[in-house]
């Protein structure tokens, strides 16, 4: 199985360089879809979910090719409704996003029900009524989602959300881009990656307004036309080398950010104790010698306090004395890592939505289990902040989404090793993109 072995008790400190935002890049390179030329797209994060839908695309006929390690062209102009592979739309779960992009593009979508991270239920029915709103006849059969735009082009529509969700939002702006009239969105997520669609959508020739606020309206547009485009910093990265840095009491300077994108992860680490500087596009974080405990951690839809981020401040918060709560306001089960940190010694209690951790003992190496990709990270941070010897196995989830996690960490001093089954040493293999 795959592994990383992690010698605990190191501090870091220096430099890190954050890479492009996953959940932008996943929605970007599907929404490239709908594009008649050639889309430059500068930093995108080398990870294997983008590498996924890079193969995918490819498959369908887009021409990808690398320019240099972070920049891509992709050329769809020549892409086909065809079946597409399976497989690997199975093992994600942005591939949903293949529903609005080929929609868009084809009037027609075959997808399987995405993948992705298991933390409970996570439906796609509000996907489904933003799609059905604009016109197209969507069925779930045999675990695909079929769906045809039944006058061959969607139209536009007033679409209100039920629930915030970001996968929806975006998909839903993805479908609606080339559909004929306007297209509003109500009750729409707000997260820094939907503003980053919109900008790229808009930079190829659409006419997107509002992203980043709770309505967001789409003007159709006959077609899009290549263009060059940048992907913004991942804010979950950037996140996880804060917590990582506070946690082994280090001083880690942590560039290519957005630090207004960080707002709640850095308020919640100063509660803690920890210094959190930010500069223009960096933020400097020094760990305190002592960790303090915090009231109440809710993770909630942006500005609010991420999802992504709560596993790794549930590590950071078994360092702290005292009591901490954590309620975790977006998934029904995320709280699967609890039973892997305990096996290091930390003394945590989950009932349903709330985990309260009683902090301040002592961790020490493990084997353990990266359940998810945040998950996972999680426990890294753990193993280095943990006395003797972590070894983490199903370490392909950290990989989905964290671009050379290892080198950047051990470049910070952090002492882990990589073991692959079959002895590769860079698992993101692009072999279908030259
Ligand atoms: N939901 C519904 N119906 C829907 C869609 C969502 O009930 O049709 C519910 C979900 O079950 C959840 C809530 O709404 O309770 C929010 O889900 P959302 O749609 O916002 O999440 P997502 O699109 O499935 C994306 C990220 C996740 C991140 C969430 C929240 C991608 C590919 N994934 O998921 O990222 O946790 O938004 O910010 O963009 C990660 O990066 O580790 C990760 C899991």
């Amino acid at each position: 199985m795959d592994q990383y072995t992690i010698h605990g008790g190191t501090r870091l400190h220096g430099e890190v360089e954050i890479s492009g935002a996953k959940n932008a890049a996943v929605a970007i390179i599907p929404a490239a879809l709908l594009v008649q030329g050639v889309c430059r797209i500068e930093n995108i994060p080398r990870i294997s979910d983008t590498d996924t839908l890079l193969t995918i695309l490819v498959e369908l006929g887009a021409r990808v090719s690398y320019i240099n390690k972070s920049t891509i062209e992709i050329d769809c102009t020549g892409a086909r409704y065809q079946d597409a592979p399976y497989d690997l739309m199975r093992k994600i779960r942005a591939s949903y996003y293949l529903i609005g992009s080929m929609l868009g593009r084809f009037g027609n979508a075959k997808t399987t029900m995405p993948g992705g991270c298991n933390f409970g239920v996570r439906p796609i029915d509000q996907h489904i009524k933003g799609m059905r709103a604009l016109g197209a006849q969507v069925d779930v059969k045999n675990g695909f989602v079929y769906a045809e735009a039944l006058d061959g082009r969607l139209h536009g529509a007033r679409i209100y959300l039920d629930k915030v969700s970001v996968g929806a939002t975006m998909n839903i702006m993805i479908a609606a881009v080339l559909a004929q009239g306007r297209t509003i969105i109500e009750n729409a997520a707000r997260e820094p990656h939907i503003v980053d669609l919109a900008n790229f959508l808009n930079s190829m020739g659409a006419d997107v307004r509002g992203a980043g606020t709770d309505t967001i309206k789409i003007n159709g547009v006959e077609s899009l036309h290549g263009g060059t485009y940048s992907i913004i910093p991942d804010q979950i990265e950037a996140g996880t080398y804060m917590v990582a840095a506070a946690a082994t009491g280090g001083e880690v300077l942590i560039t290519n950010v957005i630090p207004k994108h960080l707002e709640s992860i850095s308020a919640k680490l100063r509660e803690t104790g920890t210094f959190v500087e930010e500069y223009e596009e960096a933020v400097l974080v020094r760990g305190p010698e002592k960790l303090h405990r915090v009231n109440n951690l809710k993770t909630m839809p942006y500005p609010g306090f991420p999802t992504d981020m709560q596993p790794q401040f549930g590590v950071l918060l078994c360092l702290a004395e005292g009591t901490s709560v954590i309620t975790e306001g977006i998934y029904d089960n995320r709280f699967k890592y609890v039973n892997e940190l305990r096996k290091m010694g930390a003394e945590v209690q989950v009932d349903g939505r709330v985990c309260v951790i009683d902090g301040g003992h002592k961790l020490s190496g493990a084997p353990v289990h990266a359940c998810d990709l945040r998950a996972g990270a999680a426990m890294v941070i753990a193993g280095m902040v943990a006395g003797g010897t972590t070894v983490i196995d199903d370490v392909h989830f950290i990989e989905r989404g964290y671009e050379r996690f290892v080198e950047k960490l051990n470049a910070l001093g952090a002492d882990i090793t990589i073991d692959y089954d079959d002895g590769d040493t860079d698992r993101v293999s692009l072999s279908s993109v030259s």
